[in-house]
């Protein structure tokens, strides 16, 4: 049901634009440091992050500590009316830490012990790395926690990786002893190690998988996961334990990542458990735009899609904390970002919740690695060219926004996404090997509600599921059987669900369910499937769906139906006939199961009778073709909606009421024109009853 409240992610009343400063790499160049905050004016930057990869700045030798140059940086910020994101430096260490603490340095699931250099590759486990990060993030807690340009804590930089040294080995046998209360037959059952005759005799012939030794013990695979994110949290807590000491007013975030090609969630931690320990997330976005595999719309779509899973993670606004104003340099090909897009790009992620844009990086590093890649200031230091110039647009119009800070974007369809499950899939050995494509299934699922401006939170298992209508869960492999109660306890009540094949196989264990289908599904269902078929890239089936066919790929599942209606049959195969989509009353509510993997439009048809039959609408009601997505952020007295173009041609867009332009204060509606990537944000007022209370 829609909630207007405003959940304030930072102390900030406004938008904070910006991004990550690295004043340590010129240090010997005071006149850039100052033209900086000359610049920084000039495009309206007001929030810099500081200090990411800056301990050899900040300690160049053991104990010897270089606070001044910071305080410069502090007072300098401050003094233009800016605000400070203090990052602790522990993404990367001074070589001196490697050479004296070996222990700190990585070692690989091949068993090699890692040399220094590059970053993030740091053991969780050492205790020498913890005490050094933790004493580093005491003297600046100690140093900056009063200073009022501080504004929040960016803990270390894209946590992520393993370690798999002695030290780590030992902490994976205490977290598997906790896990299993010391019992070595409940782990060898949990973990079928019967299996190849595998079984372990003592906790100490327990090892990480590695591709030189175990590997094929899915339930081992499954916990080592479940570790490294424990363990990496673990770091995580032992880094902030100074900060929440000193600063307990401050909030504390990390940033989050994607994987890149297919812009789907990072695969490396369970970021929904991360998710409890931070109290803002926000993540670094590099979408590529603009590339040679797909359009920009549909990239726009995958980027709504993470955005929703972030933002829905703590139910909050979130934080841009990294993105490109021009190229990165670690594509395949680092294409610009073509007028105007930076601009869409921007104001799309304002509208899926974030409260910031914040650049990777400020200033163009002169040397090494990084030299490349774009910034607010190229090394020439001008003011003249198209990515200056696109930024400063971007901090002048957010400066107009600021009433959308802290508002929410309220949704009545929820996507189940399961880090557990993708893991779980990736790992299993069956089905096809390239065709899982777990996260981009949901995204499948997404689109018809991104192409009708219907708001969607992508949600984890752990959220509540009552306060949805419908409830999406393709794919849905491993499945507890406290989930499947959660699931079935939703439809009763009255809640929509719908599953897809490969779903309800396995437990929390990664073991198959014995008795068929779970007994709960198949009452939930009125069904139950019997077997699943695999087909290979270039086969094809089709469904026969409400008088249409629909072409299905990659996996159909053969249905028996007990007291399911039958909503659509396969075509072809042996199971030609045969139930394909079926939809069943449980309770109150109703439960679809979707047999095959099935074209977009197929999606958009089923989809479309869903929206109508449970009346789901978008905020706004904007009438527009392909490509064009409309957003909306909702306020207690009105909602703020994005109309964005996201094709390569000019679009006519329709408004069936007036509301006002964010940009000119100018009131609109009617048919209106968008260009070529652009974007309009508006505000509509919402009637307030007498009693005072918001209503739609
Ligand atoms: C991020 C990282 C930044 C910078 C950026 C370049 O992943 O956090 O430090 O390297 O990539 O795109």
């Amino acid at each position: 049901m829609p909630r207007y409240e405003r959940t304030y992610t930072t102390q900030a009343n406004f938008i904070l634009h910006g991004g990550d400063y690295n004043p340590d790499q010129w240090l010997d160049r005071p006149d850039i440091l100052q033209a900086d905050l000359e610049l920084m004016k000039l495009s309206h930057i007001n929030t810099l992050t500081v200090g990411v990869f800056a301990w050899s700045a900040l300690e160049p030798e053991e104990g010897v500590y270089r606070f001044e140059w910071l305080d410069k940086v502090f007072d300098d910020i401050y003094s233009i009316g800016g605000r400070v994101i203090l990052a602790t430096p522990s993404g990367a260490r001074p070589a001196w830490l490697s050479k004296k603490y070996p222990e700190v340095l990585r070692v690989n699931a091949e068993r090699v012990r890692q040399l220094h250099g590059g970053r993030h590759n740091h053991c969780f486990t050492s205790s020498v790395y913890r005490e050094k990060t933790q004493h580093i993030n005491r003297l600046l807690a100690e140093r900056y926690g009063d200073h009022p340009a501080l504004l929040m804590w960016h803990v270390s930089n894209e946590y992520g990786g393993e370690c798999h040294c002695n030290l780590c080995q030992e902490a994976f046998r205490e977290w598997l002893k906790k896990k299993y209360n010391h019992d070595l037959d409940a782990l060898n059952a949990a973990w079928w190690t019967s299996f190849w005759s595998h079984t372990y005799t003592d906790w100490a012939q327990i090892e990480s998988p590695s591709p030189i030794g175990e590997h094929t013990i899915h339930g081992l695979n499954l916990d080592w996961k479940r570790f490294v994110t424990d363990q990496t949290i673990s770091f995580f807590e032992n880094e902030i334990v100074p900060l929440r000491e000193l600063t307990p007013h401050i909030p504390i975030t990390t940033n989050f990542m994607a994987d890149t090609h297919d812009l789907i969630p990072f695969q490396g931690l369970d970021y929904s458990k991360f998710a409890k320990h931070l109290d803002v997330i926000s993540w670094d976005a590099y979408p590529a735009w603009h590339n040679d595999w797909e359009s920009t719309a549909d990239l726009a779509m995958k980027v709504g899609f993470i955005n929703d899973l972030y933002r829905s993670l703590k139910q909050q606004p979130f934080l841009l904390m990294e993105c490109t104003p021009s190229l990165v340099n670690w594509h395949k090909v680092n294409k610009a970002k073509r007028p105007g897009m930076h601009f869409l790009s921007s104001m799309q992620m304002i509208a899926h919740g974030s409260d910031s844009i914040l650049y990777f990086q400020w200033r163009k590093s002169r040397g090494s690695f990084e030299k490349f890649h774009g910034a607010v200031v190229d090394h020439d230091n001008r003011t003249d060219n198209r990515v200056f110039q696109e930024v400063t647009k971007v901090g002048k119009m957010l400066k107009k926004m600021s009433g959308i800070v802290g508002t929410s974007r309220p949704a009545e369809v929820a996507i189940l996404y399961d880090w557990e499950n993708n893991w779980a899939l990736n790992d299993v050995q069956g089905f096809a090997a390239e065709t899982k494509r777990y996260p981009q299934t949901l995204v499948q699922h997404y689109r018809a509600f991104w192409e009708h401006d219907i708001p969607v939170d992508v949600i984890t298992k752990e959220h509540d599921f009552s306060r949805y209508r419908l409830l999406i869960a393709p794919m849905l492999y491993l499945v507890s059987e406290e989930l499947i109660a959660r699931l079935k306890e939703f439809v009763a009540n009255g809640g929509t669900l719908v599953m897809t094949y490969i779903s309800g196989i396995v437990d929390e264990h990664d073991l198959a369910y014995l008795t068929g289908w779970h007994q709960d599904l198949r009452e939930m269902f009125g069904m139950e499937p019997i077997e699943t078929d695999t087909l290979y890239p270039n086969d094809r089936n089709s469904v026969h769906y409400r008088g249409r066919s629909y072409e299905l790929k990659d996996y159909a599942t053969v249905i028996k139906v007990q007291t399911a209606t039958i909503e659509g049959v396969y075509e072809e195969d042996f199971y030609a006939n045969t139930p394909a989509v079926t939809s069943n009353q449980y309770g109150k509510g109703q439960a679809y199961y979707i047999g095959g993997r099935l074209e977009d439009q197929f999606h958009r048809d089923f989809y479309q009778v869903l929206m109508e039959k449970l009346n789901l609408r978008p905020i706004l009601f904007v009438k527009h073709g392909k490509g064009v997505s409309v957003q909306a952020r909702q306020a207690p007295e009105c909602d703020y909606v994005f109309i964005m173009n996201f094709t390569e041609e000019k679009q006519t867009v329709v408004l069936e009421e007036k509301v006002k332009n964010l940009f000119t204060d100018k009131e609109i509606g009617g048919e209106i024109i968008l260009d070529k990537y652009e974007v309009l944000v508006v505000e509509k007022k919402r009637e307030i009853h007498s009693n005072n209370k918001s209503i739609k």
